[in-house]
């Protein structure tokens, strides 16, 4: 039996507590609305604390002299043609009113300290790759924790809103698992990790906001908790998914032995830093035009190339060549880490090599963030909106996480009086099930899953190698699957089961696209798409 059968209930259930979630929640609780927010380690624990560049936006035309349409061209050249033109136009329309937002809410952005005009804004801008112009607003080299400490704080001081931390969502509660007609979501069954149970939670609207699924490749700057398990969920409970072959790769992430999940931030070449071989000489010229400021997956693609052909385990980025007070006023905290593994790089090139980074694709929503599935919204790096296509440019996902969390709470604040009450729910059924006695298991198949993952679905693909993977990846989810209806859930059991359920997404997706574009790079088939069609994947369609 269950140690704990709580149930609770709430008006909107937001699933994850990054900038996707926070915005949602905050823009919902006013009124008498009840919000619960989830996040299933502690509430900064997602992608949005570890953001550096920042968030990207045409805030002023003054600025730069930048425009709406260069930002929406500079999306679709970075989304190599295939992204859905119409959701590029919505999120970059909606830019300055979710940076208007921020700022209201808090956020401290960097100003500028040269002379400005009057008609220009008072902050400063960075540039990334595959930007035409400076729109990236930032604190520091340290945005994404920022902006989390900033929503943090107002979540927290608001009654209408209540966060449980180490809460596990481990399934959404539909009409069709429990036989009633249609398809609508009813709320969640929640791992309750603070106290070893499973919880229900009754929710008139349920949206998902639990980010990417980097955690399925060996080598990843992404945190713990990417493990998709939205997008699992999601999967389980009959929605679609699209664009699941488009995992973006971080061209230059920290080359350690002991710690490579460091990310060095993409402003860095925006403000001059060089791509170099460790003979010193440049690269990227020899790849693409625009040099280090192309977009991610060719470079990412030329340091692998290079790291191949010369047999070597890294490149590496210099900035040695600016001021050593530029590069510490500007990169402070990449400064400071590099500094403790003994480099410093006002001196000296930072070994860099590529690793997972940024999920394109996910549960397909429309301009509201609305899925396939009655009341249930996805918001967030854990949706497709058609924004990214086939490679995300840089800065353009924190931004999605704020104009789509707005958009889906206007959406939900004027459907919600016409929803009914949540009837009673089974709760969680633990009778058939025994405390795991092989953790082992659990440990093994992880390891092997993420490995696969790195060296058959990684930066360069082919036929046979996805074959391989989806392959292993079956093995793996039957023995997962037995394990899981056998034993009691855990937390490791349940990210490796969503992993699973995502790997297989993702190589199956790889498979549909007979083409290679964007971050999707297949030696067996080099040539271009002939369309901008996603590749959809339905779980009623076998
Ligand atoms: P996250 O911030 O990842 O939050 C996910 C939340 O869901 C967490 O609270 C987590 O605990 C919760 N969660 C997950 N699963 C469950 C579950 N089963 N039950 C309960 N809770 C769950 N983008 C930019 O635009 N600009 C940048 O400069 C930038 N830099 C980046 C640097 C790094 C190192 C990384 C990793 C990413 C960067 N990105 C950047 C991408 C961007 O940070 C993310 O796409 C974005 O923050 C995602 O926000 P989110 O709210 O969707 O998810
Ligand atoms: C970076 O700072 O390079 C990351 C920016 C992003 O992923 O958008």
């Amino acid at each position: 039996m269950s140690k704990n059968t709580k149930i609770h209930e709430c008006d909107v259930l937001v699933i994850g507590s990054g900038a996707a979630g926070l915005s949602l929640a905050i823009s919902l609780a006013k009124d008498d609305r009840k919000i619960i927010v989830l996040s299933k380690a502690q509430i900064g624990a997602g992608s949005t604390n570890y953001a550096q560049g920042g968030i990207a936006a045409v805030y002023n035309t003054e600025d730069d002299h930048d425009s709406v349409a260069e930002h929406v061209r500079d999306t679709l050249i970075a989304g190599a043609g295939i992204c859905d033109e119409s959701a590029v136009e919505f999120t970059l329309k909606n830019a300055h009113d979710s940076i208007a937002w921020l700022i209201e809410q808090g956020v401290p952005f960097d100003e500028k300290e040269e002379a400005y005009t009057k008609e220009q804004s008072p902050y400063h801008l960075h540039r990334e790759g595959g930007h035409s112009h400076r729109r990236i607003f930032h604190a520091a080299d340290h945005t994404g924790h920022t902006i989390q400490e900033t929503l943090n704080k107002v979540a927290l001081a608001n009654p209408n809103i209540e966060i449980l931390t180490n809460y596990h969502a481990i399934d959404l509660i539909t009409t069709r698992k429990l036989g009633i007609a249609g398809n609508r979501v009813l709320g969640a069954y929640v791992y309750n990790n603070n106290d070893d149970c499973v919880e229900t939670i009754k929710a008139k609207f349920t949206a998902l906001c639990t980010g990417g699924a980097s955690k399925v490749y060996q080598y990843t700057c992404n945190p713990e908790v990417s493990s998709g398990d939205g997008i699992a969920m999601a999967w389980r409970a009959g929605c679609r998914v699209a664009n699941m072959e488009f995992n973006q790769f971080h061209p230059t992430t920290l080359y350690n032995q002991n710690d490579r999940n460091f990310l060095l931030t993409e402003a860095l070449r925006g403000e001059g830093a060089l791509l170099k071989r460790p003979n010193g000489t440049r690269f990227m010229p020899d790849y693409d035009e625009r040099g280090e400021l192309a977009p991610r997956d060719i470079v990412a693609r030329a340091i692998d190339h290079e790291m191949k052909k010369l047999g070597v385990d890294c490149m590496f980025l210099d900035i040695s060549h600016k001021s050593p007070e530029f590069i510490t006023k500007h990169f402070p905290t990449i400064y400071e880490r590099c500094l403790k593994i003994g480099l410093d790089i006002t001196k000296q090139p930072i070994p860099i090599v590529p690793a997972a980074h940024f999920t394109c694709g996910g549960v397909m929503v429309d301009n509201h963030g609305r899925t396939d599935i009655d009341n249930l919204y996805a918001i967030g790096e854990v949706s497709y909106t058609g924004l990214h296509g086939a490679n995300r440019l840089a800065s353009n996902s924190l931004l999605e996480c704020v104009v789509y969390g707005h958009a889906a709470a206007k959406d939900i604040i004027a459907r919600l009086p016409l929803v009914s009450n949540i009837p009673d729910l089974p709760t969680w059924d633990e009778s058939q099930v025994t405390n795991a006695d092989e953790e082992v298991i659990i440990q093994h198949n992880w390891h092997e899953l993420r490995l696969t993952m790195w060296d058959y679905v990684g930066i360069v693909r082919t036929d046979k190698r996805l074959e391989r993977a989806l392959h292993r990846i079956n093995l793996l989810k039957d023995e997962v699957q037995e394990f899981y209806s056998n034993f009691r859930v855990s937390k490791n059991l349940l990210e490796l089961r969503n992993l699973l359920q995502v790997a297989e997404l993702i190589v199956k997706c790889s498979m549909n696209r007979k083409n290679s574009v964007g971050l999707h790079y297949n030696i067996d088939h080099l040539e271009a798409p002939t369309d901008k069609k996603p590749t959809i994947l339905s779980p009623f369609e076998k």
